[in-house]
């Protein structure tokens, strides 16, 4: 594999009343030229920091980066200057949260916030750079996209405007779009809209994608290669197919037993018991030992390293010592 972005145990910690948090405690993975990689995990364990961390957005105080390295395309964004950093921000790397209402400006057309972008980033004139935005709007599939360029944000609905941030997004022709879920806050069917936009703009324009989800199916459809993160730590990786055929980790296991079953009477859906620990109280050993069902005594002793298994696989958890 080709690589593009080299996390290697990325530490992010908040400083809180109680005690310094540590919320991203040892990341690592890697994301190739191109390809598509899903983070996912409940809700608390790490992935939009993982992500602010990756872009250097992370609010500080109270978070800071205590260690590790982020490589992309061999360099380390966590030790360049800012100006730079600013230039991977706007050029390289794209981003894509949740809520766009909050991230568009209200007193601002869609249109003009996108041509802003654009002039800025790729240096072109006003007559250029909106012919390029009304592009862009073409590529996101939104409807009548020299009328739509005129509209207010409060004007569109929420699945608009997200394909507007998407636009926004796209127009420097990053090497990585990072999304971080990206259709939460929209309902299912466009939801799924959204995330087929997602995946015809990846094919057509060969970025890779780091798509952040605790939405399991979303992950089957869209990503070649998976990490799942608990608790402040990537647990188990894998290719999509092996992943959901033979989870190798407890956790892993139990996100997928709780997905809905075809079939499966209404109502019976299982969860894992319990949460995700607090990161200024995890439980001894393996930080998921509170709530996994094979626990067994090697477990509360010490925390599992990352076993790789095969040759494309990794868990971190005892029952995979010695590769298994
Ligand atoms: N500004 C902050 N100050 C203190 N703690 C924070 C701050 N931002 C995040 N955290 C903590 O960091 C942890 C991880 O948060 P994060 O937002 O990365 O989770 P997530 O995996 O993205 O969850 P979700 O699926 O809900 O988006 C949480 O325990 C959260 O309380
Ligand atoms: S190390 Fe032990 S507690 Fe942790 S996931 Fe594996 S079996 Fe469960
Ligand atoms: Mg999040």
């Amino acid at each position: 594999m080709d690589v593009l972005l080299k996390v290697d145990n990325l530490k992010t910690v908040f400083d809180t009343e109680d005690g310094v948090a540590r919320v991203v405690d040892g990341v690592s993975f890697e994301v190739g030229h191109g390809e598509t990689v899903g983070l996912v995990g409940e809700s608390g364990c790490g992935k939009s920091v993982t992500a602010l961390s990756i872009m250097r957005l992370v609010q500080d105080p109270p978070g800071r980066i205590a260690g590790g390295s982020v490589l992309f395309n061999g360099r380390d964004l966590l030790t360049i200057p800012e100006r730079e950093m600013r230039k991977v921000r706007g050029n390289e790397i794209s981003i894509v949260f949740q809520e766009p209402l909050t991230s568009l400006n209200p007193v601002f057309t869609c249109g003009e916030q996108v041509r802003e972008a654009i002039a800025l980033h790729q240096k072109l004139g006003r007559r250029e750079s909106k012919r390029k935005a009304v592009e862009m709007f073409r590529l996101v599939r939104i409807p009548d996209p020299e009328l739509r360029y005129r509209s207010y944000p409060h004007q569109m609905s929420g699945g608009m405007r997200q394909r507007v941030m998407i636009a926004m997004a796209l127009s420097c022709q990053p090497k990585l779009l990072i999304a971080d879920e990206p259709s939460t806050a929209l309902d299912v069917s466009v939801q799924a809209q959204i995330m087929d936009l997602l995946l015809e703009l990846k094919e057509k324009l060969g970025m890779a994608v780091l798509l952040i989800t605790h939405n399991l199916a979303v992950v089957a459809q869209m990503v070649e290669r998976v990490l799942v993160m608990y608790a402040g730590v990537v647990v188990e990786e894998a290719p999509v197919g092996g992943l959901f055929a033979e989870p190798l980790h407890p956790y892993t296991e139990g996100l997928l037993e709780s997905l809905p079953k075809l079939g499966a009477p209404a109502g019976r859906l299982s969860m894992i018991p319990g949460n995700v620990p607090d990161p200024l109280n995890l439980p001894p050993g393996c930080r998921f030992s509170d709530r996994c069902p094979r626990r067994f005594d090697r477990c509360l002793s010490g925390e599992p390293p990352m076993f790789t298994v095969g040759r494309r696989r990794a868990s971190r958890c005892w029952l995979r010592e010695g590769g298994g």
